[in-house]
């Protein structure tokens, strides 16, 4: 009998958890669709179009992965308009950075106030409601998702070589620097996650070919050096209820674990899948994070109650099908799919396994229902489709 191949794999599993091909089918064409029916005429894509906390603004980190996401799907075309937004709104901020890197030299104190933002108005301006500005992971992952898009379709990244240049002297200038972690909390702790991007971004433009070569040779550096303090201090050394040891640590001195650390195997490699701190750190994700294929962030989450993320299930899922564990990365994007509302709009996380139900009331008064849909959960759909070899090539 012929091997079935990933897709059939995964279109079996998918039907073992009751999820039709049609059903599959339409949800990737509505994830493009909501991305870019959503995405402004300059190419900036916003986060949530209708959540009252994040109308208005496009943040660098769900950036990377929704352009991603149509990068995959086969939409050079919005994802170079993409691009060419971010690297114009970097350039234009050619001076601040060069401010910012002479202050710091001189031996100043940066008050984070100055730092380039976390998220920019769709004009490319700071905001002007209070944030948790001052995150470094996305300049990272900007770096990251733009050379993997030129590199994946054939694209000249020399394009956006202005913009790389000042997203790489701000994270190669301020990467030391404590900051906010992906879900914007604590400023004052090094985050495992955070050091993840930052490598993949050093990483990915030390060999890209579009740097000088002096900013070339740093990022090269700069790479391992990232890699070798995330190893060296990042990692758990193993607690008399942790059997599961060493894994990736949520920040530096922190023994729990974060489900955005599974981006530090995959995508962005700065541990090998195969080493036995990715199998560690994916093992407790999956024990302390998963819930039936619901991905919380982690433990201590109250952010309207702390429920389930359609992305980190999508991400866990990567992780599974990178591990070549097909029917593993089936299993949560068949969980994703039935989140999806029925006309297959995706929230940021559902709840319907909260971890601290008594905050969520809270949350929802303050900023209304959680953000539906959220564009980074239909890229980070888009992306495990691709994997499990689910997008049509003809797109
Ligand atoms: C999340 C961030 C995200 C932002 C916009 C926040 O609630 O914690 O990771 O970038 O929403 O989607």
């Amino acid at each position: 009998m012929k091997a079935m191949n990933p897709a059939q794999v995964a279109l079996q599993e998918l039907q073992n958890h009751g999820v039709s091909k049609q059903r599959i089918d339409f949800l990737i064409a509505h994830s493009h669709s909501v991305i870019t029916t959503f995405q402004e005429p300059n190419g900036a894509l916003p986060a949530s179009p209708t959540f009252s906390a994040y109308k208005g603004y496009a943040w660098l980190r769900d950036g990377a992965f929704t352009s991603e996401g149509l990068s995959r799907f086969g939409d050079v075309v919005n994802v170079n308009r993409y691009h060419d937004w971010v690297s114009g709104v970097l350039t234009a901020r050619r001076g601040q950075v060069d401010e910012l890197i002479a202050k710091n030299r001189r031996g100043e104190e940066v008050p984070v106030s100055e730092m380039l933002p976390t998220r920019f108005t769709f004009e490319g301006m700071d905001g002007s409601d209070p944030w948790w500005d001052f995150q470094t992971d996305g300049y990272g992952m900007w770096i990251w998702a733009a050379t993997t898009h030129a590199t994946r379709h054939g694209v000249d990244l020399a394009k956006w070589r202005t913009g790389l240049e000042v997203a790489f002297d701000f994270a190669a200038e301020f990467w030391e620097r404590n900051c906010y972690d992906w879900w914007e909390e604590h400023i004052d702790q090094t985050h495992g996650s955070t050091l993840g991007a930052l490598f993949a971004g050093f990483e990915a433009i030390g060999n890209g070919g579009v740097l000088d070569t002096a900013r070339s040779a740093r990022a090269q550096e700069l790479a391992k050096a990232v890699q070798t303090y995330l190893l060296e201090n990042a990692v758990t050394t193993g607690r008399a209820t942790d059997p599961i040891a060493p894994h990736l640590a949520k920040w530096v001195g922190n023994p729990a674990v974060d489900a955005s650390l599974a981006a530090c195997i995959t995508p962005f490699h700065a541990i090998s899948g195969e080493s036995e701190l990715a199998v560690n750190t994916i093992d407790a994700i999956e024990r302390d994070l998963s819930f039936n294929f619901g991905v919380h962030r982690f433990a201590a989450d109250v952010f309207f109650g702390g429920g389930q993320w359609l992305l980190l299930s999508c991400l866990v899922g990567w992780n599974k099908a990178a591990a070549g564990d097909i029917k593993g990365a089936a299993a949560y994007f068949a969980w994703v799919t039935q989140q999806a509302l029925e006309n297959g709009d995706m929230p940021e996380q559902v709840p319907g396994h909260l971890l601290h139900a008594d905050h969520q009331q809270r949350w929802i008064d303050k900023w209304g229902t959680v953000a539906t849909p959220l564009l980074w959960s239909h890229g980070m759909f888009l992306i495990l489709a691709d994997e499990l070899g689910l997008i049509s090539k003809e797109n």
